[in-house]
């Protein structure tokens, strides 16, 4: 009971974070507070909790993205700001690294993980913000990663159509998320639909693989694989034509 009461009071005084005023936005209120709720009340047990299927996206991440070390890089709904951490740490990263999530409480907590102890003479930017609309200069970016936050999206059309406009020319977008090519993943898909407000929708790779190419992405690699026993997963490497 102590614990709970302990919780809360953590996430009241969350709700006082320095990022307040962006809350009162109305339309992030209309459109994702469902979403910032969620988010505000798992903040502090996400990486717990997620532990086996953020092991493996990063991982896939990682291993894909073979970075020099000096691009600007972009996560788009960085969350706790773990994978930020690790490109960080493996690519000894000294390029620009921006993060921007819609909860304020998930970014606080990616504020602590990646201004402790930087090793690295890296840039880093923190931002609240949301996929359709965020600061980043247009034709600035070279890699943004958009990890676990499709399937939140009312519009992922215009999330797309942001991300191409942050690239450079050339630049790639590394989207990973649920996949419903898994039987066991269309149940989940089916389940948080009816039950969690703040899950929108889940995709076939096939839908993402033709809306990359109507938001003018060319598709370098592809793959799917089950992140857990029930979740599969899948991941772009797309190219800004
Ligand atoms: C499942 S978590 C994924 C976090 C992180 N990318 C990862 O892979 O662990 C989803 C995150 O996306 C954020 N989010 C959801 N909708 C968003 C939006 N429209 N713009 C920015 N962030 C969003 C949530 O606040 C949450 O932190």
């Amino acid at each position: 009971m102590a614990g709970k009461k302990r919780a809360k009071k953590k996430i009241e005084n969350k709700k006082q974070s320095k990022y307040i005023s962006y809350r009162k936005d109305p339309l992030t209120k209309k459109i994702y507070q469902n979403v910032i709720d969620t988010y505000t009340k798992a903040a502090y047990v996400y990486d717990d909790k997620w532990k086996q299927y953020l092991a493996s996206t990063e991982q896939a991440i990682l291993q894909q993205l073979k970075l020099k070390g000096k691009e600007t890089i972009v996560d788009a709904g960085c969350g706790t700001g773990s994978l930020l951490a690790a490109i960080r740490e493996k690519f000894k990263h000294r390029g620009k690294i921006i993060g921007f999530d819609i909860t304020p409480a998930m970014l606080d907590l990616a504020e602590a993980k990646l201004t402790f102890k930087s090793r690295f003479n890296t840039s880093l930017e923190l931002e609240l913000a949301h996929c359709e609309n965020f600061s980043v200069k247009n034709n600035s970016v070279d890699v943004i990663i958009c990890s676990s936050v499709l399937h939140h999206l009312p519009h992922p059309e215009k999330a797309l159509h942001a991300f191409h406009r942050a690239l450079k020319k050339g630049g790639r977008l590394l989207l990973v998320d649920f996949c419903t090519d898994y039987p066991t993943t269309q149940f989940i898909d089916w389940w948080q639909r009816l039950f969690h407000p703040a899950h929108h929708r889940a995709y076939r790779s096939s839908a993402v693989d033709e809306m990359l190419h109507k938001n003018k992405f060319s598709v370098v690699s592809f793959k799917t694989w089950k992140a857990t026993p029930t979740l599969g997963v899948m991941l772009f490497d797309a190219k800004k034509k």
